[in-house]
């Protein structure tokens, strides 16, 4: 009899502790900031669910810091997230904010967080967007955790953001067509692809296209030996020639190059510039896969460990986090072996 109680008792308590929401349920926030990176959708919708899975609640706060500090909050639930794994952009929407980089601002999204009773915040985002994490999190009683996203690659950290896999392959698809066009016609292209002050996104694709040689940020730019190298391919017998560049602060760098080459070369010389072309799109399954696990690491961290000011990443297929501060100011550098074989296989 008295078993019959306890047992009784026991399945009372699991059913309780399963179906009626805790008292005080953590709520988090999550916002999307900076340029859009494919992935973002897969990486939110493992936010959600499993910010759910640990009974916790999420706001989701639309157009980045903008709608922080606007107000722009909804409640998130598991069907919000439906349907969206597959999807490019951001369905939170983005923003690049400059109000966020005052005290006023960033007071007024705190303002904002208190009233939704939120105490911590996951951002997506790149460099800039993990700054202003971090400004917010020492000002205000906010915890916060970032999550790489950003197709340039730059983010020191982790070996891989979510939306570069997927900008890579977009661009490798666009240059593949463009070779043809290179071969049929006997022409060298210049193709400027996107990536700010870092040549991650141009190497990885200039070594996938095999590409005749490929500029980037890092290595200053010898035209004499550039232009000998395309000259030398077409006494080779080589058809086209492709020459990848990175875009570097200003895009449109690519028609000033080509016209350079045009002078010493006696070949059309044409320039391709690939821009948002290569943001959106379906993410790769490689970034729905890295969206799902660092948006689940970062709800652990959370919720579970208590941390703050961590961005999480993967270094060797391991997750990992590290410290905003020490992510910030450094750059993920580009590996200058990947530069040395685009030039021996291209010969
Ligand atoms: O950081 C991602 C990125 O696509 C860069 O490669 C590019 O320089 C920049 O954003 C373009 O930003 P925007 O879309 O705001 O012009």
């Amino acid at each position: 009899m008295h078993q019959r109680m306890y047992r009784k008792r026991t399945h009372k308590n699991v059913s309780k502790s399963i179906d009626r929401p805790l008292h005080n349920p953590q709520k988090i926030a999550v916002l999307t900031s900076g340029g859009d990176a494919p992935g973002m959708n897969a990486c939110l919708r493992a936010i959600v669910r499993s910010a759910i899975f640990h009974k916790a609640e999420v706001m989701g706060i639309q157009n980045g810091y903008d709608g922080l500090i606007r107000g722009d909050g909804i409640e998130l639930n598991l069907r919000s997230v439906g349907n969206i794994i597959q999807r490019g952009g951001t369905f939170l929407r983005s923003s690049r904010s400059k109000n966020f980089r005052t005290k006023e601002g960033r007071r007024r999204a705190y303002e904002n967080l208190k009233k939704w009773g939120v105490d911590s915040l996951i951002t997506l985002g790149g460099d800039g967007t993990l700054t202003g994490a971090e400004i917010f999190s020492r000002e205000f009683p906010i915890r916060v955790i970032g999550i790489p996203c950003t197709i340039d690659n730059d983010l020191f950290g982790t070996d891989l953001a979510i939306g570069f896999d997927t900008a890579v392959n977009t661009a490798v698809e666009c240059i593949d067509k463009i070779r043809d066009t290179a071969d049929s016609h006997g022409r060298v292209f210049v193709v400027e692809v996107m990536g700010r002050n870092t040549g991650h996104l141009a190497l990885e694709t200039a070594l996938a296209v095999g590409a005749e040689f490929v500029v980037v940020p890092e290595v200053p730019l010898k035209l004499k030996s550039l232009i000998s190298k395309i000259q030398a391919g077409i006494d080779r017998g080589k058809a086209g020639s492709i020459i990848i560049l990175a875009e570097r602060d200003r895009p449109g760098e690519a028609i000033k190059l080509s016209e350079s080459i045009r002078k010493s070369i006696k070949r059309d010389v044409r320039a391709a510039i690939l821009g948002h072309l290569q943001r959106g799109g379906s993410p790769s399954s490689i970034d729905r896969n890295l969206g799902s696990r660092l948006g689940a690491h970062a709800v652990e961290l959370l919720l579970l460990k208590k941390k703050n000011r961590r961005m999480v990443g993967v270094e060797c297929g391991h997750l990992t986090d590290v410290g905003i501060s020490e992510v910030m100011g450094k750059r993920h550098s580009v590996d200058i072996a990947k530069l040395k074989l685009v030039d021996q296989l291209s010969i």
